[in-house]
């Protein structure tokens, strides 16, 4: 298992090229199983997670072409059983249920299980396939799934905002028969990313970038090529990574606007920001100052961003409130940035973080991708050497970390 090893102090100033976006590019995948014809992604991230989902994929039927930085999907499904070992290591294979089901009329879908950062049920899913016309039931850890006339189109109002949920329904609805509407959905980037992509396949989809979806059921969606967006939560993680260094760096490719609540907090704990047309320069000259936050959906303050930003308070003026309200055990980073001379007390899904005048670097252990990187931000400015284990985390959602980071001039190597 590799570690991470840095030795921190030194501000990282230069270029930082961001990467497509993970969480748009999975969902975007599993497009490919929804029509025969060539689905072409570019801008497409080298991640672990990637890997695998061209594996689940593969073993549907699908040819995936991988050709730098775009991956071609096409052909039939052959096979329509999603397997426990690779639904589990990633919860987004989950969604070729929906696919399956719109275009096989039948699915067995291993279930994907909870991780370290909670339950993670996947009711909503459930019940909005159900909704439309879906026969469900669990067998064995499996969802057994049939539509034998092919899915209805629905009226179905999220009870809370599930961006899962939301791709999921979508792109079931694309190829439903009839109307569905689909009311308080998940309105991340990576959401209209995919309504994009739906619509380039011929989709009719309707309320783009609102909390309400009308998608009009085709009988049939063609090929497309699609440019996946740039990773906005990588981009945020750097920009953490920039600020609590006091460097100046630019995150090329990065949008502001796809950053919400995130970059107003990050301006507000004294982090400078300036909008360019080709992405953003982040710099820090004045003293961080400490910021209450509290985790939403999107435009609200991200909870993939909630490590991140809790480790840049660990070295604020004062102190910081994160209130975590959307998985219900995503603290796990508290005690390893604590090792570090962090003064972080988390009870229930609240933490104050009380500032101090600096870290110690220490041998620390990554347990989920964005904890992975909150202790290389903090590794970034603590004194002397942090080494972090099971960085496998990392390489689930963060491309060329080293070669980033070091080409701003971080002191980081990957050891084995
Ligand atoms: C997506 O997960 C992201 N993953 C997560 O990023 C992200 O944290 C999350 O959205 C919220 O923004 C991908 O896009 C691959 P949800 P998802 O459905 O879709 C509960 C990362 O670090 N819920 O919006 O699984 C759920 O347990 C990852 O890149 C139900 O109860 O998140 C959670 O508490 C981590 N029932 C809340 O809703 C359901 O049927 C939000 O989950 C579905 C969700």
């Amino acid at each position: 298992m590799d570690s991470i090893r840095i030795t921190g102090g030194t501000p990282l100033n230069g270029t930082i090229a961001i990467s497509g976006a993970k969480n748009a590019a999975l969902p975007l995948m599993t497009c490919g199983l929804l029509t025969d014809e060539r689905l072409t992604l570019t801008n497409v991230p080298k991640l672990a997670d990637l890997a695998t989902m061209a594996a689940l994929l593969t073993q549907h039927g699908i040819s995936v072409e991988l050709h730098g930085r775009s991956i071609t999907l096409g052909g039939a499904i052959t096979n329509t059983v999603a397997p426990y070992e690779i639904v589990s290591k990633i919860r987004a294979s989950f969604l070729v249920l929906g696919p399956l089901l719109a275009r096989a009329r039948e699915a067995r879908v291993s279930l994907p299980g909870g991780d370290a950062i909670g339950a993670r049920p996947v009711d909503l899913h459930l019940k909005g396939l159900e909704a439309m016309g879906a026969q469900i039931k669990l067998e064995g850890g499996y969802i057994e799934a049939s539509a034998p006339d092919g899915l209805t189109g629905a009226n179905i109002i999220f009870p809370f905002i599930s961006v899962g949920a939301t791709e999921h329904l979508l792109m079931a609805a694309s190829l439903a028969n009839g109307t569905t509407t689909l009311q308080n959905v998940a309105r991340e980037p990576e959401i209209t990313d995919l309504v994009k992509c739906l619509i380039a396949m011929g989709a009719k989809i309707e309320g783009i970038g609102s909390d309400t979806l009308i998608i009009e059921g085709v009988h049939r969606l063609h090929g497309a090529t699609h440019e996946i967006l740039p990773d906005r939560i990588e981009a945020g993680t750097y920009a953490c990574a920039a600020a609590i260094t006091g460097g100046r760096v630019f995150l090329e490719n990065a949008r502001a606007e796809d950053l919400g609540a995130v970059l107003a907090v990050l301006r507000e704990a004294g982090v400078e920001v300036t909008e360019l047309a080709t992405g953003l320069v982040v710099e820090r000259t004045k003293n961080l100052v400490g910021v209450d936050i509290v985790t939403e959906p999107f435009p609200g303050f991200a909870t993939d961003m909630q490590a991140q930003f809790m480790a840049l308070m660990t070295v604020a003026e004062g102190a910081s409130m994160i209130n975590e309200t959307i998985f219900e055990n995503r603290f796990m980073h508290v005690p390893e940035l604590n090792r570090m001379g962090a003064r972080i007390n988390a009870v229930g899904a609240s933490a104050i973080i009380r500032g101090v005048p600096k870290l110690s670097g220490a041998p620390v252990m990554a347990t989920d991708v964005r904890a992975a990187f909150s202790l290389i931000i903090a590794a970034l400015i603590a004194e002397g050497e942090t080494t972090i284990s099971r960085v496998y985390h990392l390489d689930r959602g963060y491309e060329a970390v080293e070669q980033k980071l070091a080409g701003c001039g971080a002191q980081i190597e990957r050891v084995n």
